[in-house]
């Protein structure tokens, strides 16, 4: 298939774009920049530098590059930092889920694409009452903590959009909390954090998150691409959701770090602010069942205990700290 991954520079663009090229497709792929354009040209695949809120320049890419499908992966998280302001450092990604998306299908459409795929997340979107783990059947959290609001807002756009698009029909993925060489929770700006104890443990550490290596998120979006149905949301997510009272002195071993600092709530919620509090001891998790039994995809990296021991061991524990 004709695919273009708008977004093809990212910590999912860059797994996704070889993994789409070995399952046989021919890929276009997009970036802001002449140098990583430059960068997606070695991959082998066709490059076109566009802004994704740029509706005329969109509409003119995807017109002129005629592919059968699209995969949304754009965000603008690299630079993000400061979560006690979530919402304010969400803003950019935010817009990329609202105008992006509708951008991006309106010029789908008009172009005749096929399919469109796009990037959700699996976690602290769920509503934080009942079961620990969600099928995607499960409601979203009907009422967020205040700093999340425009975030699940914009979240609630994009997969209203895409899944209730005929042409293109829609798809939508629900990544779990991502990781990878120097990705997600394993890359250098929280290593840091982790071996400066500065990501310290709140309340009862009651929360449940779910992992994915970035390897395993690519692949599912091969298989979501060729094989999911259409108007469907899949969790993307590992075998194995956690609490935060598990997953984060585990994580600050594994990174060589001390065991993180015990915060008490009313202490949390000065320090970091209400929805943090609420991702640490409220939030739940996904299941993948429903992935594995549509998508015939199973993840190579299980545990996100054993994938970020490895990822660390083959750095040899120092190159996320350099
Ligand atoms: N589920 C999760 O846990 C999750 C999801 C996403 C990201 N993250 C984490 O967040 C960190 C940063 O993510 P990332 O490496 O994917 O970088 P990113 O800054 O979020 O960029 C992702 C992609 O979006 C593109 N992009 C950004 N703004 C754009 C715009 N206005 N128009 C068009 N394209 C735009 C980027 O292209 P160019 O920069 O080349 O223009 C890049 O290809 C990583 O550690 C990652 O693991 C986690």
């Amino acid at each position: 298939m004709r695919i273009l991954v708008a977004g093809a520079t990212g910590a999912i663009g860059r797994q996704l774009v070889p993994a789409l090229i070995r399952a046989g497709h021919s890929v276009i792929g997009t970036t802001r920049t002449p140098a990583k354009a430059e960068l997606i040209g070695q991959m082998g695949v066709e490059p076109v530098i566009v802004d994704g809120l740029d509706a005329q320049a969109v509409r003119a890419a995807v017109i002129a590059k005629q592919p059968e499908v699209i995969v949304h992966q754009m965000t603008d998280l690299a630079n993000v930092t400061d979560l006690r302001h979530f919402d304010r450092a969400f803003a950019v990604t935010n817009r990329l889920r609202t105008v992006g998306t509708d951008c991006l299908l309106a010029a789908a459409r008009e172009a005749g694409v096929r399919r469109f795929v796009a990037q959700s997340f699996c976690g602290w979107t769920y509503g934080r009452s009942g079961a620990p783990v969600k099928t995607e059947a499960d409601p979203l959290d009907p009422d967020p903590p205040q700093e999340l609001r425009r975030t699940l807002e914009a979240i609630q756009h994009l997969e209203r959009a895409v899944t209730g698009s005929e042409q293109p029909e829609g798809i939508v993925l629900r990544y779990g909390s991502f990781y990878g060489p120097d990705s997600g929770i394993l890359s250098r700006a929280m290593i840091d954090q982790l071996r400066r104890r500065r990501v310290p443990m709140i309340g009862d550490g009651g929360g449940w998150w779910s992992f994915i290596h970035v390897a395993d998120a690519a692949s599912a979006t091969v298989a979501a691409i060729e094989r999911g149905r259409a108007g469907n949301i899949y969790n993307i997510v590992d075998d194995e959701p956690a609490e935060v009272s598990e997953w984060l002195p585990a994580l600050a071993a594994i990174v060589g770090a001390k065991p993180p600092f015990h915060v008490p709530t009313w202490l949390g919620r000065l320090l970091a602010g209400e929805h943090m509090v609420a991702m640490m001891t409220e939030v739940r998790a996904g299941s993948n069942v429903k992935a594995r039994r549509e998508l015939g995809w199973q993840p190579a990296h299980p545990s996100w205990r054993a994938g970020c021991a490895e990822i660390v061991g083959h750095s040899g524990g120092h190159s996320a700290a350099a």
